[in-house]
């Protein structure tokens, strides 16, 4: 198995843990950070803490353990027997593309796309085929345009919304057409939830609740901002992929941490108020955007995100992102160019962390569009 450069991460990772950290991460597509203690407090009435001290760290149920697992089906609906419990949201679509390839078999994926879709389907040997989110629409998932793209060898049809990294939200009713039509023909549908919860408009109902062959992911990581739980899940209604995943698992990892499922299933419980806290920077955050897109709308265009902590703005004469961006990094601020996602005039910009940081953050960001305005 061959893998590609992981283009986003590295570029993440050359900032964010480096022996001089950068100051304002503009970059992520996390929320707001928690502390254990912070979590804790969010139930007074029980010894969270005291709960990790005594919980044996041993391997927990390859399939989840209970309470996870009923935790996740509440969260979206499901019932707990079609939940499975994965190592981030990350290992649950590499079991499943595991799972079903074979040769001369394609998946569809949307374009741009997270990462791991691209880099796990080429290492599994898929072919790729692509539905483009256009700026133009919006960034709208139109079923028919996301049909066009199967063919006779699709194996697994991709959908992610809130979508990473533009932070559209695709409509209901588009993905109930869409799963009905697949299905029909024998496709399974992936939904990529891992920000569910976190829509700026009405709430949207999980697919989970959809009839038809439709697999929905999920995670700890972007929503309720707990990357480093380091828990997933996969929720299924096919006994037999679900049967077969318990093997591709054990292989993969055995299972999670007693102490990350222990700490996923108590934030589950807790999600209004989890999210809620990012929710709140999102709003104040997403208010400072306005004012700065609207302030340099001659330079830069943005599809204003529906839900999700990042958005995918593009300088309107087409010219690369990566030399703003690089600039932004000498300043202190994170922020990605877009050809980690094959979109050079984009930078993707995460605004669900910390508003105060944000503030002085975005100052920045403001102050060096001011200065590429006039040098060109
Ligand atoms: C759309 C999407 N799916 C899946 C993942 C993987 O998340 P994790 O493995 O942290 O749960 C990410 C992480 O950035 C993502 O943005």
């Amino acid at each position: 198995m061959r893998l590609s450069r992981f283009e986003l991460d590295r570029w993440l990772d050359a900032y964010k843990h480096s022996d001089r950290p950068i100051q304002f991460d503009l970059g992520s597509s996390t929320g707001v950070t928690w502390t254990l203690r912070e979590l804790a407090a969010l139930d007074p009435d029980r010894d969270l803490i005291g709960e990790l001290e005594t919980l044996p760290q041993t391997y927990v149920a390859v399939v989840g353990e209970p309470e996870t697992r009923r935790a996740v089906a509440a969260f979206h609906e499901a019932a707990p027997e079609h939940v499975r419990i994965t190592t981030g949201a990350s290992e649950a679509i590499h079991a499943l593309l595991c799972l079903l390839s074979e040769p001369g078999a394609n998946v569809v994926l949307p374009s741009p796309c997270f990462s791991t879709f691209e880099g796990l389907a080429s290492g599994w040997g898929f072919g790729i085929r692509t539905y483009v989110l256009s700026p133009s629409t919006g960034f709208a998932h139109a079923a028919e345009s996301i049909l066009a793209a199967v063919d006779g060898r699709t194996r697994l049809v991709v959908v992610n919304t809130p979508h990473n990294p533009t932070g559209a939200v695709a409509e209901p009713v588009a993905i109930q057409a869409l799963a009905a039509a697949l299905t029909s023909r024998g496709v399974p549908l992936l939904v990529d939830e891992v920000y569910h919860g976190l829509y700026h408009d009405a709430p949207v109902p999980s697919a989970a609740r959809l009839d038809g062959d439709v697999i929905v992911v999920g995670s700890m990581s972007k929503s309720l901002s707990l990357s480093g739980l380091r828990t997933g899940w996969l929720i299924d209604r096919n006994r037999e992929r679900l049967d077969a995943l318990i093997d591709v698992r054990t292989y993969f990892s055995i299972s999670n941490s007693a102490a990350g499922e222990r700490l996923a299933a108590f934030a589950l419980t807790h999600a209004e108020s989890v999210i809620g806290r990012t929710r709140a920077a999102v709003g104040r955050n997403l208010a400072l955007l306005d004012a700065l897109f609207e302030r340099h709308a001659d330079l830069l265009s943005w599809v204003r995100p529906r839900g999700s902590t990042v958005a995918f703005p593009a300088f309107t004469d087409g010219r690369s992102a990566r030399p703003f961006c690089l600039a932004c990094a000498e300043a202190g601020v994170l922020v990605v160019p877009g050809d980690c996602f094959g979109c050079p005039p984009h930078f993707r910009l995460g605004y669900g962390g910390d508003p105060d940081a944000f503030v002085a953050g975005l100052a920045r960001v403001d102050a060096l569009l001011a200065m590429t305005r006039h040098s060109a």
